[in-house]
């Protein structure tokens, strides 16, 4: 069996599959499916530091190879989080790490801070990129100035493993994910959602309640590969790449266009238990290519 063992600054995971925010809940509701521990890392829900009851229905509509959402980061607050969630998830043995949303750089910096006191999680995944919230979200994540603004506050808050999430819907994802590493970030993952719509044609309307919504699923892997090879060519601190990823073969893609790790969302819905078929997938085809780590295909493909 070859070393699948990655590292985000002082993060060990014990292979690279992470779940991606927004698509396994608090891990827990898998528990009966998913041997939870055998995950690199479990990044769990949006949480805000005040609850948020999400968009309206209907917010979700299948599509080619893919899905549109637009759930709006519904989650009971940061307060819910730490006095109900967290004794819940903090002995499971894997990186439990927690999705942080705002509206301002003074909520997202609060809510970093609570979680920073909490022993059991590690690292917090900053989302500048949520497509479906009026306020905040996505806002931030698509002008360098914004992103500055929510990484500086948030690095002075935050003192454990920072990883800022960034957005795909920009002319340049380069340029921001520079501009995090200079404010402080230890990594960056992407991608979040692309901004997308579907139309009801009986009816004459959008099929999403905010007419617009995010898209996820195999439909945006070639998409987010490019720009994960990108951004891996631009920083010098390790990148998180997910979108689109279903199989073992999706992710050995990422992982040589420069991710340390991935995730997978979408993917979950289909088969709740693709993340352990890619665990063992990246072993075999490790094994089978005489590789002794999986540090020798990480960034295979070169500029
Ligand atoms: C239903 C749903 C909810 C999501 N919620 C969040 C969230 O709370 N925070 C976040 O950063 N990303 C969220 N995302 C985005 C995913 O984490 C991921 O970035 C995106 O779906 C692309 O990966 P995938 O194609 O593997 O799903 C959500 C995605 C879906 C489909």
């Amino acid at each position: 069996m070859a070393d699948l063992n990655v590292k985000i600054n002082d993060l060990v995971l014990k292979n690279p599959v992470m779940t991606a925010s927004g698509t396994f809940g608090y891990g827990i509701e898998f528990a009966d499916l998913v041997p939870l521990d055998e995950l690199g890392g479990i990044i769990v829900k949006g949480t805000t530091l005040h609850a948020r009851e999400g968009n309206d229905y209907p917010r979700m509509a299948e599509t080619a190879s893919g899905m549109l959402n637009c759930v709006g980061l519904q989650n009971k607050g940061v307060d819910y989080f730490c006095d109900h969630i967290y004794p819940q998830i903090k002995d499971i043995n894997t990186n439990m790490i927690v999705n942080v949303s705002g509206n301002d750089p003074e909520s997202y910096a609060e809510c970093a801070a609570r979680i920073d006191a909490l022993d059991s999680i590690p690292a917090i995944e900053l989302n500048i990129s949520c497509p479906n919230v009026k306020h905040g979200g996505m806002s931030f994540g698509v002008t360098c100035d914004g992103a500055a603004s929510v990484v500086k506050a948030v690095r002075k808050a935050y003192h454990k493993t920072l990883i800022v999430k960034l957005s795909p819907n920009v002319t340049d994802i380069t340029s921001i994910a520079r501009t995090c590493e200079e404010e402080g970030a230890d990594a960056v993952s992407l991608i979040n959602t692309l901004m997308g719509m579907a139309v009801d044609i009986e009816k004459r309307e959008p099929m999403l309640s905010i007419r617009t919504g995010g898209l996820s699923g195999p439909a945006v892997k070639p998409v987010a590969l490019r720009m994960v090879y990108d951004v891996a060519h631009a920083v010098n601190i390790p990148v998180v790449g997910l979108g689109g990823i279903s199989n073992t073969s999706d992710a050995i893609e990422f992982l040589m266009c420069g991710a340390t790790a991935i995730e997978i969302g979408t993917s979950n819905f289909v088969d709740p238990t693709v993340t352990i078929n890619v665990i063992n997938g990246i072993n075999e085809w490790l094994d089978s290519h005489g590789c002794k780590s999986i540090n020798e295909i990480i960034g295979a493909i070169k500029d």
